[in-house]
């Protein structure tokens, strides 16, 4: 496969004489992809059925003229001004129950049938209209962004009982699988049962967990309301673009309707702004050095193996806390980076910065002024490399590492400990294998097929789901639980009385502590376990103990459990024994350092600011060495 390159352009925000001149050097820069549309329907849409075609006919033509395939976005993260005035009632509410305003952007419900139509009905006369023109599709911008999956409107109050009622069928069943016993909170029928905000202490953590699988199911209701219109009319590719740590919907279940998944990665700001624990003296200007690489491989799971990154950072943000310059190099390291994790393409936010708005501090590929900026001509590097490197080989991953949604969700409804998050333990673990130098695939929860897998890590799952099990029991590598896994039942109840075993193993968790993340327990050999600790009544061999002689890893065979979160120390130990015992390539990897494998080759990436040494090699600052396999 060839793989391409491409940015993302807004032909309404400049004159028309430029968009030919911008096209042609666009090409010349070696981009294949131009994204419009986006954002663009007050152009498009000026007064309600008044549609203008013709701005964005001739911006189509002039880009595929100069010989750039079009991806097309529909305009359905921002509604015109005039959508407010036909729904009135369409602007999500937070969870003080203040409607979020227009102004900015993603000001609407998920839950509003009449913006969903209208939704609908823009991307379906854009497919229409540019069906057979564009090369692939975008739904909408970044789904959740803004925090903007959850609001406590009166449509989605409604919408959350029609699908309760789907659900439970009887508010008997619905008050037993939630324990609303507990403190007389029994319903007697559905369009009683409110969102869960403004309750006097916390509510129930199984009303939460409802209520987030439904915000969940709503996102996924949007985007097939639009998906459904425009495969109507086009044949092309349909794709939305995640973003990084976004976790309020299942982008499994949304992506399981389109063809791509693209995400948007903005590797510093990122790191100023949503990474836990992110070392920011050494990173800041590189980003961090798993972050981005655990969002490849997690959206290359939702897309099937087929995803872009559709927004890369191309010098300074305007959004997060402080927005420094990339270190030189890092812009095209972060591109290389997203190939070797198979991206099929990368486009680069945003062709020309904007001398206007909210977002006139955030660099383009060119400045405001047409100049050339310093990204430009990393990109210009990136494309010249790629017109004469062999293609990236897809392979799978000696190891793999469930991700689950809903157990994010579980465990913001219950915490139990303020330092408990989920998706922090995810790339804990994730950055302990990375500093090992191994490859990971990222799975979803209902993966059925564990084969091929050396190591298999199943951290902090909710519930672990009978095809998971089976899988689980069927791999030919080792299998990892732990820790928080497998404890309650999808309603976030524990089981009654103290559920069966662990999968594969004599062993249940039958207290669970919590603890600052300041005040670890040691563990007997090195390393110290932090934030969580179960007390497990095992029969299973214990391998690793707390200095007073809690069970903290245990196994049968090739089934392991953690009853803790290892440190980086432990963690470290713990996933390095294991991988060499599968008979995996461990790597002592200097500080920065990571690497890729690929089918053919191993990619090399310092995020560090000075010079490492791989293998007798020198790799510069923000370096990127590909070495045959
Ligand atoms: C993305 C978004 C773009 C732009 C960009 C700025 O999150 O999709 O529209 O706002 O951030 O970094």
């Amino acid at each position: 496969m060839k793989r391409t390159l491409g940015t993302c352009y807004y032909p309404e925000h400049w004159p028309e004489a430029w968009w030919a001149e911008d096209a042609r050097r666009m090409v010349d820069l070696g981009l294949t992809w131009v994204r419009i549309g986006e954002f663009a329907w007050s152009r498009i849409e000026p007064a309600p059925g008044d549609l203008r075609w013709d701005w964005l006919d001739r911006a189509v033509d002039v880009l595929t003229a100069a010989g750039l395939q079009v991806v097309m976005g529909t305009p359905t993260a921002t509604p015109p001004r005039w959508m407010l005035d036909r729904h009135p009632d369409m602007l999500a509410v937070d969870a003080q129950g203040h409607p979020r305003k227009f102004g900015s952007r993603r000001h609407y419900c998920f839950s509003h049938d009449g913006y969903r139509e209208d939704a609908a009905r823009i991307a379906g006369l854009m497919a229409e209209r540019y069906g057979d023109r564009v090369g692939a599709w975008q739904t909408d911008n970044e789904y959740g962004c803004h925090d903007t999956t959850i609001s406590y409107s009166d449509n989605a109050r409604r919408a959350f009982q029609d699908w309760l009622r789907r659900r439970y069928q009887s508010p008997a069943q619905l008050n037993e699988a939630w324990g609303n016993i507990f403190w007389s909170m029994d319903y007697d029928r559905f369009d009683q049962v409110d969102l869960p905000n403004l309750t006097v202490t916390e509510p129930n953590p199984a009303h939460v967990m409802a209520f987030r699988r439904f915000a969940s199911d709503e996102v996924v209701r949007f985007n097939q309301a639009q998906v459904a219109a425009i495969r109507a009319h086009s044949d092309a590719p349909i794709s939305h673009n995640y973003m990084g740590r976004v976790l309020e919907f299942d982008h499994f279940a949304v992506g399981a309707d389109m063809e791509i998944a693209t995400w948007d990665s903005y590797p510093m700001g990122f790191l100023l702004d949503r990474v836990p624990d992110g070392d920011r003296d050494a990173y800041m200007r590189q980003g961090d050095p798993d972050f981005q690489a655990f969002h490849h491989d997690l959206y290359r799971a939702v897309g099937r193996g087929r995803w872009w990154v559709m927004e890369q950072q191309p010098g300074p943000v305007n959004w997060a806390p402080w927005n420094p310059a990339p270190l030189p190099g890092m812009v095209r390291l972060w591109s290389w980076e997203a190939f070797a994790h198979g991206a099929e393409t990368v486009a680069w936010f945003r062709w020309r910065q904007a001398p206007f708005a909210q977002e006139q501090q955030h660099a383009g590929l060119l400045r405001s002024d047409s100049v050339e900026a310093p990204g430009y001509h990393e990109a210009a590097q990136v494309a010249r490399e790629l017109a004469d490197a062999p293609d990236v080989t897809p392979a799978q991953a000696p190891v793999a590492l469930i991700f689950d949604y809903a157990s994010q969700w579980a465990w913001e409804a219950q915490p139990q400990g303020a330092d408990f998050d989920y998706f922090g333990l995810c790339l804990d673990l994730y950055r302990s294998l990375r500093r090992l130098g191994l490859s990971v695939d990222i799975l979803p929860p209902d993966t059925g097929d564990l084969s091929g897998y050396g190591l298999v890590l199943v951290p902090g799952l909710l519930t672990i789901p009978d095809v998971l099990r089976g899988a689980m029991a069927a791999a030919e590598g080792l299998v990892l639980t732990g820790p928080r896994c497998d404890l309650k039942t999808p309603e976030l109840s524990f089981r009654v009385p103290l559920g069966p075993d662990l999968p594969g193993l004599a062993a249940r968790s039958v207290m669970e502590e919590t603890f600052p993340a300041d005040t670890p327990r040691p563990l007997a050999n090195t390393g110290t376990v932090v934030k969580w600790l179960e007390t497990l009544e095992t029969e299973a061999q214990v391998i690793e103990a707390t200095l007073d002689g809690t069970p903290v890893l245990i196994r049968d065979g090739k089934r392991l459990h953690l009853a803790g979160w290892p440190n980086r120390v432990a963690a470290d130990r713990i996933l390095g024994a294991l991988a060499v015992e599968a008979g995996l390539q461990v790597h002592t990897l200097p500080e920065g350092l990571r690497i890729r494998d690929t089918g053919a080759e191993r990619f090399v990436f310092n995020y560090a600011a000075e010079a490492r040494m791989f293998d007798g090699q020198e790799v510069p600052a923000a370096g990127v060495l590909r070495l045959p396999l």
